[in-house]
């Protein structure tokens, strides 16, 4: 009799265990989960299709121009869904236990912190790296190349976000040569955190954010991509990214800025030629009046001349900043104030932040009902996080 009742037991307690385990491995988010496909099919937002999703699998992100506008809107549409789930969405665990590595050339506030935050939430570890505690080759040092810094990072990593801007650099445009290469020689993606040419992470946040107050349909809205005053000589790469991402996804974009603060010509090619496929415009203007007049959006922000570079070759980075802060103290009209915002259509205020305060833009528009700085900051998290689960996380 107790042998048959021992029996019984053991046989219940295997059939408990083989059931567990059934039941955790389908609904666990471990290494045993079910594929990618399997754990969104059920998921309640129906745009998030699996097939895009896959396809973004191992994909850089250097400038949402790589993308297609299709792949922008999978991200944009995941972005808001880790938003409205974010302690529990079913790619929360995307980075289980691996690591994205971050590698600063130059600091930061937002960038650093929202992806390390993000890498946390999807379950992984963000490593921050920055070049002084590296080996690396440069034109003045012998060292690691580029080739096998890339790809000894790959065996430890799943993906590299690079920054490197103005003053880690000697010409325009060998911020995003240094992405390419390592893009090249890489076998994880590489996510741009801010280069000289372009801030994808930050396009991607100002869209969502746009979305979050102006409607998800931005076709036909006017954006007024505005120079702002100030002393901080800002790079190019936010503002490029913003009238890039907004021109392809059919805004009315405005870029304003005084006379002497052209952006890089093939950009604003691009502009041109994305306003036209997306039935769109883009325009140059010089003067505030026009810029400002009925836009639903401003985006105020300083950036350099095309001199810039020349000056810190020839003179040193300092004296580049001090003549910039003497040709831009001439427009002290370029600011985002209320006087401005009044010719508009009752816009909302953006701006990628840190924000100068009382330069680009007034304490009053920053801090008043239509500003959402502070929310786009914060969709850099989500964006993020959706770009990392897309490109980099377990299938
Ligand atoms: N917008 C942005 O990239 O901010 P940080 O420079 O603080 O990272």
């Amino acid at each position: 009799m107790v042998v048959i009742v021992n029996a019984i037991i053991h046989s219940f307690s295997q059939s408990i265990a083989i059931h567990w385990h059934f039941l955790y491995s389908a609904f666990s988010t471990g290494y045993d989960n079910p594929p990618l496909c399997d754990r969104l099919k059920n998921h309640t937002t129906p745009s998030c299709h699996v097939s895009i999703m896959k396809s973004l699998y191992g994909r850089d992100l250097i400038t949402t121009q790589d993308w297609s506008v299709e792949e922008l809107e999978k991200a944009l549409d995941l972005s808001f869904e880790m938003k409205a789930n974010r302690y529990d969405h079913p790619l929360n665990n995307s980075l289980d236990r691996r690591t994205f590595f971050m590698f600063f050339f130059n600091p930061s506030v937002r960038t650093r912190q929202s992806f390390e935050a993000a890498a946390t939430e999807l379950g992984g570890h963000a490593q921050f790296l920055e070049p002084k505690s590296m080996r690396l080759k440069t034109a003045k040092s012998a060292g690691e190349t580029i080739e096998d810094a890339a790809q000894v990072m790959s065996r430890y990593a799943v993906g590299l976000g690079i920054r490197i801007l103005e003053t880690a650099l000697e010409y325009y445009g060998q911020g995003d040569e240094i992405l390419r290469q390592y893009a090249e020689n890489a076998t994880i993606p590489i996510v741009s955190m801010a280069h000289d040419k372009f801030h994808p992470c930050q396009g991607l946040a100002d869209v969502m954010g746009y979305r979050m107050h102006a409607g998800k349909n931005l076709k036909g809205k006017k954006i007024v991509q505005v120079w702002g005053k100030g002393a901080l000589v800002r790079s190019w790469c936010s503002v490029q990214e913003s009238i890039l991402i907004n021109s392809r996804l059919g805004m009315d974009v405005t870029l304003a800025h005084p006379p002497g603060y052209d952006l890089d010509p093939e950009v604003i090619k691009w502009c041109e030629q994305n306003a036209e496929t997306a039935d769109g415009s883009f325009e140059v203007v010089h003067d505030l009046e026009e810029g400002y007049k009925d836009a639903d959006i401003v985006y105020s922000r300083n950036w350099m001349t095309a001199g810039f570079y020349d000056d810190m070759i020839k003179h040193g980075v300092d004296e580049a900043k001090k003549k910039e802060i003497g040709i831009a103290a001439k427009y002290d009209d370029w600011i985002a104030n209320k006087e401005w915002m009044s010719h508009t259509n009752d816009a909302f205020f953006t701006h990628c932040g840190p924000v100068d305060r009382n330069a680009e833009v007034t304490d009053e528009v920053c801090d008043g009902p239509k500003s959402i700085v502070y929310d786009v900051a914060e969709n850099r998290l989500h964006v993020q996080k959706a770009i990392m689960a897309l490109t980099m996380g377990k299938q």
